[in-house]
């Protein structure tokens, strides 16, 4: 896995949604109720920009048709049957790091 820096977020414990770049993806940087959290920024169900969206109940929702998604497993809710990509963020001296599985990795992992 490859840690990519995410510049110019403050880690702080005020409530935010960024989309940011992290390798090749572009992210959903979310800071809710002290932890952060990185989920694919394209809803699957039509494509809206997650990043416009809100969280609720540890879900992020989606601003079009208000499908929600876990903030921990990206597992779409109830009868959704979907899911987008979350990926792990880490705090090193007050930098936050989005992790990336690298292309080989994601294809060992998908022949396991
Ligand atoms: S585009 Fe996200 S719920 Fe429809």
């Amino acid at each position: 896995m490859r840690w990519y820096k995410i510049p110019g977020i403050q880690n702080t414990d005020q409530p935010f949604i960024k989309k940011v770049k992290a390798g090749n993806k572009t992210v959903c940087l979310i800071g809710y109720e002290g932890s952060f959290y990185a989920l694919s920024a394209v809803c699957p169900h039509a494509g809206a920009d997650l990043s416009n969206g809100w969280c609720n109940n540890q879900k992020l929702i989606c601003p079009f048709h208000r499908y929600s998604y876990d903030l921990r497993t990206g597992k779409g809710s109830g009868g959704q049957n979907d899911y987008i990509s979350s990926f792990p963020v880490k705090v090193k001296d007050d930098i936050i790091y989005i992790g990336i599985n690298t292309f080989w990795e994601r294809i060992k992992q998908a022949f396991k």
